[in-house]
């Protein structure tokens, strides 16, 4: 045989395996308003970037039917390849063989990128369109999935773990993103559930749709298992890019700095921010008068919206912002944004993303269901992530500073590294309505006209209290500043902090309240 016909016969081998599925379920796939796998990897890397390998493994399962199977590339794609120039390890699941399902040749394709990407120090994406763990081969798939959560587990904080959920996923096929940094879902696409509806129909005779029991918008809006929410699959990919271009390559680096920007002109930040402390605003837009170029990549937008978090750049340095979002629930903690906050600020932590905390939050939210659904347990979190991370952290309050909101909100009991106050801070251990009716009950409830007394109490709590110079005679602000002064103030800080070098005590691992 010459070359030639060598090259041709392995043109036509990478053809056929590249067919995935086959013709009609490649065809199935396309009229559910899906990319292929392949289709999706191309889509999302740089052009001609993609290398794949293990193209010609194939399934070693041999019962119910399987040993008559051909499953090409047993039904997933790994490969490498750059976003952006930066260099990635990638898995697809090709849902046209057999539902994506992982068998055991299935997980050691993608066992491999992850050591790849471990082993290489890059970010791992996986592609995931699965039913999980393949039925036909039993206990083999089970032990498929242990080890990709294992290698899950050991690249945390590592590396960047992201997730793409790009159909019905069930099973491990969810649990391992769940271990993993981000996940992107689709609207209409993405499914994610441990049992199915047919399992839920057997199980407990009750009939639910994939989309009530596990779509893009339940993950997005209520389990908080979404970080990203896209309306296309081509959108998702661009989220990624956008992403990828603010996180480092692992956590021995730091995120690549993009020629400053100023932020745009518009609104100016004071005109945001109402002085009355019980007139909410969007602080996003305060944000957005901070950020380079006013961009800002919001993680977990529609998830416990009390709170915000994402990524933006500040003379040219990824930055992680945490902010209390008046507009909603006035933009208290509750066990939710906690959960939310927590997590974002020890990824920060884990790359040397430096962390700026925008205050105006009346405390904890009070009540049965909170203290029921364990306020204590996820409030604590965020006290937890803020007291452990070492990067550069300033902190900013506009308005109100109430309680453990205060505390939380990384103050500098809990090392803030800079904290400034607007003049129309309140920094209080409750609002003056709440505080002089408890300090002042007696006198209130004995006075000949008790809401005069009331309202007077409320005015000598709120002169003596609610303001910054109390904290600020303290040391626990370092300055109080004008609002205008807000972005120059923390770019400084930032500045001065590039060399932070501070060291906790020596220990195998902490207990966070998990
Ligand atoms: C083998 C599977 C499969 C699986 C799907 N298929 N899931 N084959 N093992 N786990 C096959 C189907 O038989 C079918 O083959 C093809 O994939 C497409 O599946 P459909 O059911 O036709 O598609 P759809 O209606 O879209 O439903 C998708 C689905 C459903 C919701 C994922 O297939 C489903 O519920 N599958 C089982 C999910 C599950 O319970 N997996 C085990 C999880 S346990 P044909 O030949 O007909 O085209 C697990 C262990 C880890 O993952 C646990 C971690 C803690």
């Amino acid at each position: 045989m010459s070359l030639r016909s060598n090259v041709l016969d392995l043109r036509k081998r990478r053809k056929e395996v590249q067919m995935g599925g086959g013709e009609k379920a490649m065809e199935k796939q396309a009229k559910m308003g899906k990319l292929n796998a392949r289709e999706r990897i191309l889509a999302l890397l740089d052009k001609n970037s993609f290398h794949e390998y293990d193209l010609f493994v194939e399934h070693s399962a041999k019962d119910f039917g399987m040993e008559s199977k051909v499953l090409h590339g047993d039904g997933v794609i790994i490969g490498t390849g750059t976003i952006n120039g930066k260099p990635i390890c990638i898995f697809a699941q090709d849902f046209t063989v057999e539902g994506g399902s992982l068998g055991l040749m299935h997980a050691r394709k993608i066992t491999k990128i992850m050591d790849h990407a471990l082993k290489m120090r890059v970010p791992l994406i996986g592609i995931n369109d699965s039913g999980g763990a393949r039925i036909q081969e039993g206990v083999n798939s089970l032990a498929g999935y242990g080890e990709i959560f294992f290698r899950n587990t050991l690249a945390s904080g590592v590396i960047p773990q992201i997730s793409v959920i790009l159909g019905p996923c069930a099973g491990g096929a969810v649990y391992s993103p769940a271990l993993t940094d981000f996940v992107f879902v689709v609207e209409n696409i993405s499914k994610m559930f441990i049992t199915g509806p047919s399992v839920i129909k057997s199980v407990l005779g009750e009939e639910i749709s994939m989309e009530e029991l596990g779509g893009a918008r339940v993950h997005a809006e209520i389990t908080g298992n979404a970080h990203f929410y896209a309306t296309t699959e081509l959108e998702c990919f661009e989220q990624i890019k956008t992403l990828i271009s603010y996180i480092p390559r692992s956590n021995a680096k730091k995120a690549a700095a993009y020629p400053p920007k100023a932020p745009l002109k518009g609104k100016k930040i004071e005109e945001i921010v109402p002085v009355d402390p019980r007139i909410p605003y969007d602080m996003r837009d305060v944000i957005k008068t901070l950020t380079d170029g006013s961009e800002f990549l919001e993680v977990m937008e529609h998830f416990a919206p009390n709170i915000i978090i994402g990524f933006g750049r500040l003379d040219g340095e990824t930055t992680g912002f945490v902010a209390n979002q008046p507009m909603v629930l006035a933009g208290v903690l509750d066990c939710d944004s906690s959960d939310k906050a927590a997590r974002f600020i020890r990824y920060c932590d884990a790359f040397n993303i430096p962390i700026v905390t925008l205050e105006d939050l009346p405390g904890y939210l009070p009540g049965v269901d909170q203290e029921h659904a364990g306020v204590i347990r996820h409030g604590a979190k965020i006290l937890y992530a803020y007291s452990e991370a070492t990067v550069p952290k300033v902190t900013v309050i506009l308005r109100k500073a109430y309680g453990g909101g205060y505390i939380a909100m990384n103050s500098r009991h809990l090392r803030a590294d800079f904290v400034f106050a607007w003049p129309t801070a309140e920094i209080a251990v409750m609002g003056p309505e709440g505080a002089a009716n408890i300090i002042f009950r007696k006198e209130i409830a004995e006075a000949e006209n008790p809401d005069e007394m009331r309202q007077q109490k409320i005015k000598e709590y709120k002169e003596k209290f609610a303001n910054p110079y109390v904290a600020a005679s303290q040391g626990y602000i370092d300055e109080v500043i004008e609002p205008k002064e807000t972005r120059s103030r923390i770019l400084h800080a930032m500045k001065v902090s590039e060399n932070k070098s501070v060291y906790l005590p020596s220990k195998k691992h902490g207990i966070p309240p998990f």
